[in-house]
């Protein structure tokens, strides 16, 4: 399968912002704008707070051009997990993709590579698409360490996943240091994680390891997003701050998709 097949992936994480109304506005003015071409060529998610779920699912059902992503997802369907949330209901509201291992939940919410891929295998068991998050700190970056400390996330998430699942998996690289920054990876930073982990994935699962999208975020921006996207093995972004406005995430997803077009003419 070669790199053109896998259609790019835009998810937007809207972390803890927006209020219902304020959802609402957004998903309005979105869809106002989106141009039906720029929506068949790509697939386009939002990954809103879980309270917002609902409403914003069944605005996005209405649509029916932008699928439903969840920010996280516990290992087990029910019990007492305070404050956790079940896959189960995550299918249930027609969540496609669930963003798993996220930084800001290793960094500040204990999070380990473990529960990492006990989440990651109950998304998988539920039926929908997890995003597994991967990318090294700002002191592994500095200290030459940026492959094995991302390589080693990416094994340690995947430890148990058969070769069979690899169509319903997204990988995302999200250097941490970038991250909210407004300090992008450069393309060549880009481009030799995005490889590592292809090779990873291939190693593991051989022509397999070609199926998953592995997506970059990080800063991204609708100015910095065309020469992401012409990164080999980019196959789309996760912005967070860039999907808080309307016009600003629809610009990001435009420069992409020229991106994207650049880079299939030039294989
Ligand atoms: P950012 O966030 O685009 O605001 O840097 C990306 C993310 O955390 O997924």
């Amino acid at each position: 399968m070669s790199q053109t097949k896998r259609k790019p992936l835009f998810i937007g994480n809207w972390k803890m912002h927006f209020l219902p109304q304020e959802a609402e506005e957004f998903l309005d003015q979105f869809h106002a704008s989106l141009d039906a071409s720029v929506a068949e060529s790509c697939d386009i998610a939002l990954a809103p707070p879980h309270p917002l779920l609902p409403i914003v699912g069944s605005k996005l059902g209405e649509f029916g051009r932008v699928s439903l992503a969840a920010q996280n997802a516990h290992w087990e369907v029910s019990g007492a997990h305070t404050g956790e949330i079940s896959p189960r209901l995550l299918s249930v509201l027609q969540v496609r993709y669930v963003l798993i291992g996220h930084s800001e939940r290793r960094q500040f919410y204990g999070e380990t590579n473990a529960t990492t891929a006990q989440r990651l295998n109950a998304v998988l068991a539920a039926g929908m698409t997890p995003v597994l998050c991967v990318g090294e700190t700002e002191s592994e970056y500095r200290s030459g360490k940026s492959e094995s400390a991302t390589l080693e996330q990416l094994n340690a998430g995947l430890a148990t996943v058969d070769a069979a699942m690899l169509d319903s998996l997204v990988i995302a690289y999200e250097p941490v240091w970038a991250i909210g920054t407004g300090l992008a990876a450069t393309p060549s930073h880009a481009e030799k994680l995005h490889s590592c982990i292809r090779q990873s994935l291939c190693e593991r699962f051989a022509e397999r390891g070609k199926l998953p999208r592995i997506l970059y975020g990080g800063s991204t921006k609708p100015e910095n997003m065309q020469e992401l996207a012409e990164v080999p093995e980019v196959d789309g972004a996760l912005p967070g701050g860039s999907s808080l406005k309307p016009e600003v995430f629809l610009g990001l997803i435009e420069a992409g998709l020229i991106g994207f077009n650049r880079k299939s003419q030039s294989l």
